[in-house]
């Protein structure tokens, strides 16, 4: 067994070079791709330490018979938490008012100091109304939000449970003082949020992303921040990421930007560590892991 011991990711040239000799792979975010797997003859595993699986092309895994794991449910709920945190961080000026406490601007208690706006009362849009996004509806019901959400199909018993509308995207774009994005990115969902979404949506929207960057085109979130089309910006994940310390969208004085961290409290990863490893020792027994990616990759496996 060999690890990368390090928090900075594995140099694609060092990855090229050691998946040629490995029958298990656990990766954080690398992308796998055909050239990658074209290096990887005894591959039979790949196990994602995470759910969102957009940086493996899947279809290449499969085709090669190599098994993905991944590690869904155990990270809603944190991932939730950080979503709502976000939302309640910008509109309650939060990070700029520990700064300026900090930094000592701040002197004195003003009927105007740092004004925010309210969450409770306000309209929740969730994009993507799947376990992440069902868990943060959760949260904003219980801080007395009207709900809306869009999403590719219906989800009847949630909208029952919790009280949330169904819309389609461009009315709940019109709709929402607080727009949170909980959707996979796919093909479908690269750049969901545009130039074109940014003009529907209301000036004093806040934006939350904790799913993938690209769902949001960078260039049309920058221009829609800087000229005040919406008001602001709370992302965990950005396009590209990590975020360049020089980039446009840390100037501004509307975006706050967290490193993904998502599902990074202790317990949580605990979770997904095991999760990562029993996936792992299924896919080296040729067996099916308890969180297949695609399980129809085994039934093509090739004996090594
Ligand atoms: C996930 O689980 O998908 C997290 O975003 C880490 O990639």
């Amino acid at each position: 067994m060999e690890a990368w011991d390090s928090e900075d990711a594995v140099p694609r040239d060092v990855l090229l070079q050691k998946v040629s000799e490995i029958d298990g792979l656990v990766e954080d975010g690398d992308r796998i791709d055909a050239e990658l797997l074209n290096q990887a003859p005894r591959l039979r595993v790949i196990s994602n330490f995470g759910v969102g699986v957009d940086n493996i092309d899947i279809g290449e895994a499969t085709k090669r018979g190599i098994i993905v794991g991944n590690t869904p449910g155990v990270l809603t709920e944190t991932t939730a938490d950080l979503a709502f945190s976000l939302m309640l961080a910008a509109s309650r000026r939060i990070v700029e008012g520990a700064e300026g406490v900090k930094s000592g601007r701040w002197r004195n208690w003003g009927p105007m100091n740092l004004l925010g706006v309210d969450v409770h009362g306000a309209t929740l849009g969730i994009i993507g109304l799947g376990r992440i996004g069902s868990a943060v509806a959760r949260r904003g019901r219980g801080f007395g939000m009207k709900l809306a959400y869009y999403s590719r199909e219906r989800h009847m018993e949630i909208e029952n449970e919790i009280g949330i509308k169904f819309m389609d995207l461009n009315p709940l774009l019109g709709e929402c003082d607080f727009l949170s994005i909980h959707t996979r990115l796919t093909p479908e969902t690269y750049h969901l949020i545009s130039e074109k979404e940014f003009l529907r949506m209301k000036s004093n929207c806040i934006l939350v992303n904790t799913s993938r960057g690209a769902v949001v085109d960078t260039n049309a979130l920058y221009e829609a921040l800087s000229q005040h089309k919406i008001a602001y910006a709370a992302l965990d994940v950005t396009d590209p990421e990590p975020i360049p310390p020089d980039h446009p969208l840390l100037k501004l004085d509307n975006a706050l930007i967290t490193p993904h961290i998502g599902s990074a409290s202790m317990a949580t990863r605990i979770k997904m560590g095991s999760m990562v490893a029993e996936n792992l020792f299924a896919g080296l027994n040729g067996e099916m892991p308890p969180n297949p990616v695609n399980p129809e990759a085994l039934k093509k496996a090739l004996p090594h």
